[in-house]
């Protein structure tokens, strides 16, 4: 008979030296295999005599819940180890600062804009578009602008090299002709967007915006049109006094025609705008010319109106304190960075606006 305590002994070292799910599948085997330790003992328990069977056969089976119970053991030390390595290396640490990325700003431009449609749109306004490449009708002979004027140069105004007629629009206004035409009075309408001439400099670009309105209807006199534009400067501008100036001006397709001037001051070289004994160009208009109104078929003795051009790029340079309109063109993704608008975080007095 084998030294029984010395396999015991082989055994429970060969336990007590697995150390990972590999090697304690191969001790298993070893152990408890079809050819394994324990399963080659108990199969010679048959061939013992009478006298020693009894007492082997306990031997054997209080080594075979040991060695089973201590392979138990193992297994658990490796699910508990494999736990708490996973816990260790899944831990989220929420103090750390999140990851930063890339956000996009919205331009000076596209943030005016919104800021005028919201506040027209507050008085009644809906928006209306028109093309960028105009047609001289629209542009220029329904709105009353005679073929020798200066505007209709070619120094002032883009046409396309293959054609005489087609040309890059020079103000918003065809957008009033478009919308007359297309249905009936009353009308009252904003139409933001660009618009080309020949000019550059600090304060001019050969494309800018503006944004254009129209309201016609029965009784509309300039105490409405200046009503809706000191309503206008001073949502605009966040100021509950404001100086306006209307200057007597000449556009072919108004009657009378005025330019608007915004007074202002420079305080700690920033712009202060409605005090002072500055004055700053921001938008030209007028009472619609009867002949602009027969042009798309609305009679001018039943229906009135005001028209009036604003310069986008200009009001964004008051409000926003940026000096040079070239700039607002020049696609430098560090100037946008400054500049421009966190599509979040809207600016409180944007917000404001609403109410
Ligand atoms: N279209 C004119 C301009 O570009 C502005 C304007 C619009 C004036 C409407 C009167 C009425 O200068």
């Amino acid at each position: 008979m084998e030294n029984f305590s010395q396999i015991e002994s082989d055994i429970l070292s060969k336990i007590k030296n697995i150390n990972d799910r590999k090697s304690y599948e191969s001790i298993k085997t070893e152990i408890f295999g079809k050819k394994g330790i324990i399963t080659e003992l108990f199969k010679k328990i048959g061939s013992l005599d009478q006298s020693q069977r009894k007492d082997f056969a306990s031997k054997l089976n209080s080594l075979k819940t040991k060695a089973t119970e201590l392979l138990e053991n193992k297994l658990e030390n490796f699910d508990q180890s494999e736990i708490n390595k996973k816990l260790k290396n899944e831990k989220i640490d929420v103090t750390l600062p999140g990851r930063t990325y890339f956000t996009g700003k919205i331009h000076p431009v596209s943030q005016v804009i919104d800021e005028v449609t919201s506040i027209f749109s507050e008085i009644g306004f809906s928006v209306e578009e028109g093309p960028d490449v105009e047609n001289e009708y629209y542009n220029f002979s329904a709105l009353n602008t005679p073929e020798n004027h200066p505007a209709r140069d070619m120094h002032d105004t883009f046409y396309l090299s293959n054609s005489k007629d087609l040309l890059l629009r020079t103000h918003t206004s065809p957008v009033q002709i478009r919308t007359m035409l297309k249905s009936k009075p009353p009308f009252k309408i904003i139409a933001p967007g660009r618009t080309y001439r020949h000019d550059s400099d600090q304060t001019h670009s050969p494309m800018f915006h503006q944004l254009e309105g129209l309201h016609i209807d029965k009784n509309i006199n300039m105490g409405h049109l200046k009503g809706c534009l000191y309503y206008f400067v001073k949502k605009f501008f966040e100021v509950e006094k404001v100086k306006i100036r209307f200057r007597p001006s000449h556009f072919p397709f108004t009657e009378p025609s005025a330019e608007v001037d915004i007074g202002y001051k420079i305080q700690d070289g920033k712009i202060k705008i409605g005090e002072g004994d500055k004055w700053l160009e921001i938008l030209g208009c007028g009472m619609v010319h009867p002949q602009v109104l027969k042009n798309v078929k609305v009679n001018p003795k039943q229906y009135q109106g005001y028209a009036f051009g604003v310069g986008i790029d200009r009001l964004a340079m008051l409000k926003y304190g940026i000096n040079d309109l070239r700039a607002f063109f020049e696609s430098d993704i560090r100037w946008l960075e400054f500049y421009g608008f966190d599509p979040l975080d809207v600016p409180t007095n944007y917000r404001g606006l609403s109410r």
